[in-house]
Parts: C-alpha cells; sequence; structure tokens
C-alpha cells in the first residue's frame, strides 16, 4: 500500500481504528482533518456544526470514565456469552479494549451540530428535546474519518456518548443549543489499515423496481 492512497483505497481500508498509540497528534494535523471536514455539504449550507478538541487529561478521564461505565452498563451482560472467535466477537473486544483506553486517546474530538427539526415536522408536532441536525454532521464526520485515515490516523467513531450527554454539556460548557453527535477518537493506530468487511452491493442494490437486481443497462 502506497504513503499516499487515491480516495477508492482509503475509503476501502479505513476501518475502525480502536488501538492507538499515546503519542500526540500535532496541532497541524488536527486543523488539516477539521478543515477537511468543514468541506462536507450540510443542508441550505447551514453549516451548524461545532467541535471541541479534548486534549487535557482532566476532560480525556471524565469522558472516559463515564463512556467505559455506560458500555459495560449496556453490554456487560452480553459480554459473558461473546465468542471472541467470531468476526463480531473480535469487533465488541475491540470495542471494549477502546472503552477500557478511552482516556488515553491523543484527542477526543466531539463532533457537535446545533439542534433543529428537519422541515417537514411542524412545530406543534415537535415532541421533546429537538434532535441534533445529525442529517448535516454525518457528511462532516465522514470526511473527518478520511482525512484521518489520509494522515495515517487511527480513528473510531463512537456514539455511547449519548446516555450521558447533559453532564458533558455542564463539564466541557457546550451551549445547550448544540447537540454531540460524534465523538471520535484519534491517535496514531498500533495496528494496520487493512480491508473492511462488507456485504457486497449486489446484496444491497435493486434496478428500476425494488426486487430487481439485473441493471437494466448492460
Ligand atoms: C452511527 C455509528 C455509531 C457507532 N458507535 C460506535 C461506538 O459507540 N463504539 C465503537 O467502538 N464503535 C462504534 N461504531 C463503529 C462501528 O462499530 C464500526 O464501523 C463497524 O463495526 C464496522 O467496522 P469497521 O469500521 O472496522 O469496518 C459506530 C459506527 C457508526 C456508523
Amino acid at each position: 500500500m502506497s504513503d499516499d492512497p487515491g480516495i477508492f483505497e482509503m475509503m476501502h481500508s479505513m476501518r475502525t481504528m480502536r488501538m492507538l498509540k499515546k503519542d500526540p497528534v500535532p496541532q497541524e494535523m488536527i486543523h488539516k482533518i477539521l478543515d477537511a471536514g468543514i468541506r462536507a455539504p450540510s443542508g441550505q449550507n447551514t453549516q451548524r456544526w461545532g467541535f471541541l478538541v479534548v486534549t487535557d487529561e482532566e476532560g480525556k478521564r471524565f469522558f472516559g470514565e463515564r463512556y467505559d461505565y455506560w458500555m459495560r452498563n449496556r453490554f456487560g451482560d452480553a459480554l459473558k456469552d461473546v465468542d471472541y472467535g467470531t468476526a463480531y466477537g473480535r469487533t465488541i473486544r475491540a470495542a471494549m479494549h477502546l472503552s477500557e483506553n478511552m482516556h488515553e486517546a491523543p484527542v477526543l474530538l466531539f463532533c457537535c451540530g446545533k439542534r433543529d427539526w428537519p422541515f417537514a415536522v411542524p412545530p406543534d408536532k415537535r415532541v421533546g428535546r429537538a434532535p441534533a441536525s445529525h442529517g448535516s454532521i454525518y457528511p462532516c464526520v465522514q470526511n473527518i474519518l478520511l482525512a484521518c485515515r489520509a494522515l495515517g490516523l487511527g480513528a473510531s467513531l463512537t456514539t455511547m456518548h449519548q446516555m450521558f450527554e447533559p453532564e458533558m454539556h455542564e463539564f466541557y460548557k457546550i451551549p445547550e443549543d448544540y447537540g454531540v453527535v460524534a465523538v471520535i477518537p484519534i491517535g496514531f493506530p498500533k495496528g494496520k489499515f487493512g480491508p473492511v468487511s462488507r456485504e457486497p452491493v449486489e446484496t444491497k442494490t435493486h434496478y428500476g423496481r425494488w426486487g430487481n437486481q439485473v441493471p437494466e443497462q448492460g
């Protein structure tokens, strides 16, 4: 694999890299990653994203302790029966490793989005708290993951923070009108990038009418 992989090679080898070295990530790299993130499209180009880059020990420990507590709380029972010989088992093991070591990731990147509603929901039908604008943040998150891959940095898209997000708002002083959509631990990877495992396109694609899996044009 070359040092400068093309976009397709990057997409094919952009594994979730959960095992990270402790070496710090240079600020120029962080800036480059975020500068790639903000090139993403957003609804009406509103760009309602905001990032919090957490590298201090106290900030990382606060997050890591809560993340690990909730991972164990949600998956603790299931862990007993996991067959670590399967792909699923290996993912769970890696996810728990990340959870235990989250506080040691060199960078915790909080990707936030201004809370709003899809246009179609009239004000009187809006129940509960408005969700973060996930649709407009995820292209940005994907750009960030690809930029990390391009720079040889390991990254993981995580969402377990939803279980304790209100505490994050208070501790990190995140404004209430911003939701934390994804938290991406970033660092130089211990392992190697490699092919991602996915079901083939043919099993997911239909042509003309749902159910027809033969392309209409050769
Ligand atoms: C919306 C979303 C949420 C995810 N949340 C977590 C998470 O909380 N913790 C984690 O370790 N991985 C998380 N992942 C990563 C997936 O587990 C991972 O992408 C998937 O298992 C495929 O593995 P790969 O990326 O190495 O190919 C999340 C991925 C997505 C798209």
